[in-house]
């Protein structure tokens, strides 16, 4: 398990997200209500990017086909995605988030 130091939480406005890359691995980092959220950033459904689809009900739409993902579990929610994303823990550290690659949250 590796914890990785990423960005300032404050840097992430609530119901907002950031692209953030752990050995290039692209993680989109949320704050939803002021808690801190980590998924793969790829869509499980084709080529988009997570962190720059809308953020409400605890969930990201995939700006790409609409797909809605839970920030806690991973889990499509919605058509068209049926496959989950990977979720990694979050915590924060002196106002940094970090993430913890290899386990899911
Ligand atoms: S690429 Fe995300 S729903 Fe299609």
């Amino acid at each position: 398990m590796e914890k990785v130091k990423t960005i300032k939480s404050e840097d992430i406005a609530e119901n907002s997200s950031a692209l953030f890359e752990i050995n290039t691995h692209q993680i989109a980092l949320f704050n939803y209500e002021g808690q801190f959220y980590a998924i793969d950033d790829m869509c499980s459904h084709a080529e988009a990017s997570l962190s720059e689809g809308e953020v409400y009900d605890c969930r990201v739409e995939c700006p790409l086909h609409g797909a809605e993902f839970d920030l806690k579990t991973g889990e499509a929610v919605t058509f068209p995605a049926t496959k989950s994303v990977n979720t990694y823990k979050t915590e924060i550290i002196d106002g940094y988030i970090y993430v913890e690659m290899g386990t899911n949250a």
